[in-house]
């Protein structure tokens, strides 16, 4: 499928993107109250290369992915993907064209086992069967070399883990950008070494 119009991204239409998704940020701002978290920031990152975004505690690191995720509003400047000005305006709207973010915190949920998770915000393409999800979640777990079972329950799981539940739950809707915030923070050597391997190997838009 076609990456998003622009004109599907402004009418909320259904629309997937597809293949890796180029970011421009221009002059963004966000205060929250007195604080400005984001102060008039312009960067690009170039599709399909892995970008790190660093700063001391506090920098607006976490804000600026947030508002390119859909769950931070900003105050003004240009976000443009592929070149296309967007107003990202929820998390749904972001993924539908194309970027997904793996939280500092993930939003998971811990009663549910790891299938379950997967199932409740899985993209129509994978099928409405749980067998379907079952067997996508296997698929997309062994290609990117992550441990999942799928009847874990979540909250048994380690913070290595609810991460790669969180990308693998990304990959399956094909996104074009995956941010991570702190991905490295609470995670295993091993599960480290598993993350760089996927993030080397991965085709944006593949997952679909
Ligand atoms: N929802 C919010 N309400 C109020 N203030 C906020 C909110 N989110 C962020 N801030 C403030 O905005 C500033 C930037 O925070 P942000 O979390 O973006 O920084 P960061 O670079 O990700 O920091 P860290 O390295 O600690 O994760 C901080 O002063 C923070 O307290
Ligand atoms: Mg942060």
């Amino acid at each position: 499928m076609p990456a998003a119009p622009a004109s599907a991204l402004a009418t909320g239409s259904y629309s997937y993107s597809q293949g890796a998704v180029d970011i421009q940020v221009r002059n963004l701002t966000r205060t929250f109250g007195r604080v400005r978290a984001n102060d008039t920031i312009s960067l690009s990152f170039a599709a399909g290369q892995i970008h790190g975004v660093l700063g001391e505690n506090g920098a607006g690191k976490s804000t600026l992915m947030k508002i390119l995720a859909g769950f931070v509003r900003r105050d003004s400047g240009e976000v443009r993907l592929n070149g296309k000005p967007v107003s990202v305006r929820s998390p749904a709207h972001a993924l539908r064209a194309g970027i997904g973010m793996v939280y500092q915190d993930p939003l998971d949920i811990p009663a549910f086992t790891v299938l379950e998770n997967f199932f409740c915000a899985m993209p129509r393409s994978v099928g409405p069967s749980r067998a379907a999800a079952r067997q996508r979640l296997i698929e997309l777990a062994e290609q990117a070399g992550f441990v999942l079972n799928p009847d874990t329950p979540t909250a048994h799981l380690t913070v290595g883990q609810r991460q790669q539940l969180e990308i693998v739950r990304l990959l399956a809707w094909g996104v074009g950008a995956l941010i991570l915030d702190e991905p490295t923070t609470g995670i295993t050597a091993s599960q480290k070494d598993a993350l760089f391997t996927a993030s080397d190997a991965w085709q944006p838009g593949a997952g679909r």
